[in-house]
């Protein structure tokens, strides 16, 4: 076919496929993607076959028809938009395209201009790339991502219950015996008596050291003392260990989120407060828990050496990591999103936004 001759209200009008050389068609028609040319007004001039079988349709009554009936009428504005920018680079955009059988295939859609001079001829060519694999794949790793997450919550839950239940008790029954060996030793063993005293202050030490990964492993503190002051517990150990300073600002919560969201939130700002401690090299961190609207936002800022989020080098380190990875699934979870932003040498923010109240994750993502 070397043209589309339509009828229309104006009468007859021809539309060469100029350009359109056999080698070239074979080519096209052997692509696993859709190809399509589209005059001025988006009518489609030249599908290849794998299109057709895109949409469901004969490839007959794809060609000569508009590329509109496969698009909503929201996505349909913004092929226009992009079409009629003329982005020499092309453009490209997701979306789902309705099949004639009434199924909706996601794809992308790349845009490259191709002539402008002459309406009877293809202005614009298209690449169709079906997406379903890809969104498969991103659905199973978003599903294993928040299956390790959810494992892991069970297993640090257990692990506290452990030490709380099995390794606090011992250490109560060691200190309470070496408080009573202290008692019993008179001051003619005064050197052994100092001993036992030394080891009575190190059992101590080690009862509060105890304690303290219990608190962290299990979120029981949520539950009775609130997300704020499980915040700042985080951040006053977490300063008093690293000696790094960290300020927190929280503004008053309009209500209490759900319990889900508020140990999302506490998980993210522990591994963001690890993160600074084994990379960031930082200073300073910032800590603002604050409402906007609807949402509740976390900011994590540091002033440390930063990261390329981009580089390979930064894929290669995070290879078999979780943190990061993690944080993202535990916002989306419960409706929420994550943003990163880090600069070599100019620190890291990790941003989130939950909802208070209903899973709005595309809102969410939208604001972020
Ligand atoms: N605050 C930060 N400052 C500098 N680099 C960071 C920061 N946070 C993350 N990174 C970089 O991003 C990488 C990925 O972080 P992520 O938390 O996913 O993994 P990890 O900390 O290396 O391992 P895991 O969290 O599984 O123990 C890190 O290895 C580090 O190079
Ligand atoms: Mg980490």
């Amino acid at each position: 076919m070397d043209a589309v001759v339509v009828e229309g209200k104006q009468g007859t009008k021809i539309f060469t496929l100029e350009g359109a050389e056999y080698a070239y068609r074979v080519l096209i028609e052997s692509m696993n993607e859709g190809a399509l040319t589209l005059s001025a007004d988006k009518m489609i001039l030249y599908a290849n076959q794998r299109f057709a079988g895109m949409v469901k349709m004969p490839l007959g009554r794809v060609i000569g028809g508009s590329f509109r009936r496969f698009l909503s009428s929201e996505d349909w504005v913004t092929l226009r938009a992009l079409a009629a920018r003329g982005d020499k680079a092309g453009a490209k955009f997701q979306t789902l395209l309705n099949a004639a059988n009434g199924t909706r295939l996601p794809v992308q859609i790349s845009i490259s201009p191709l002539a402008k001079s002459d309406t009877n001829q293809a202005t614009v060519g298209m690449v169709v790339t079906d997406l379903t694999a890809a969104r498969q794949s991103e659905e199973l790793m978003r599903s294993l991502t928040h299956r390790v997450v959810q494992v892991q919550e069970a297993e640090r839950g257990r692990v506290a219950f452990e030490l709380h239940d099995n390794i606090t008790q011992l250490l109560c029954a060691v200190i309470f015996r070496s408080q009573a060996l202290v008692d019993k030793l008179t001051a003619s063993n005064a050197s052994s008596k100092k001993d036992a005293i030394k080891l009575r202050d190190m059992l101590g030490n080690t009862a509060e050291e105890v304690e303290r990964i219990t608190h962290d492993l299990g979120p029981s503190l949520l539950d009775h003392l609130g997300l704020v002051a499980v915040l700042s517990d985080a951040k006053a150990e977490f300063a008093d260990r690293t000696g790094v300073s960290v300020k927190l600002t929280c503004t008053q919560l309009t209500a209490r989120l759900p319990a889900d969201a508020e140990l999302a939130l506490y998980r993210i700002l522990q591994e963001s407060l690890r993160n600074v401690e084994k990379h960031a090299r930082a200073r300073h961190v910032s800590v603002r828990l604050s409402q906007l609207g609807e949402f509740v936002q976390l900011v994590v800022s540091d002033d440390g050496i930063g990261f390329d989020q981009d580089s390979r080098a930064a894929s290669r380190r995070g290879k078999g990591s979780l943190g990061l990875l993690s944080m993202r699934e535990r916002a989306t979870y419960v409706g929420g999103a994550l943003k990163i932003k880090s600069v070599p040498r100019a620190g890291t923010e990790i941003e989130v936004l939950i909802p208070t109240a209903a899973r709005g994750g595309k809102a969410a993502r939208k604001s972020l």
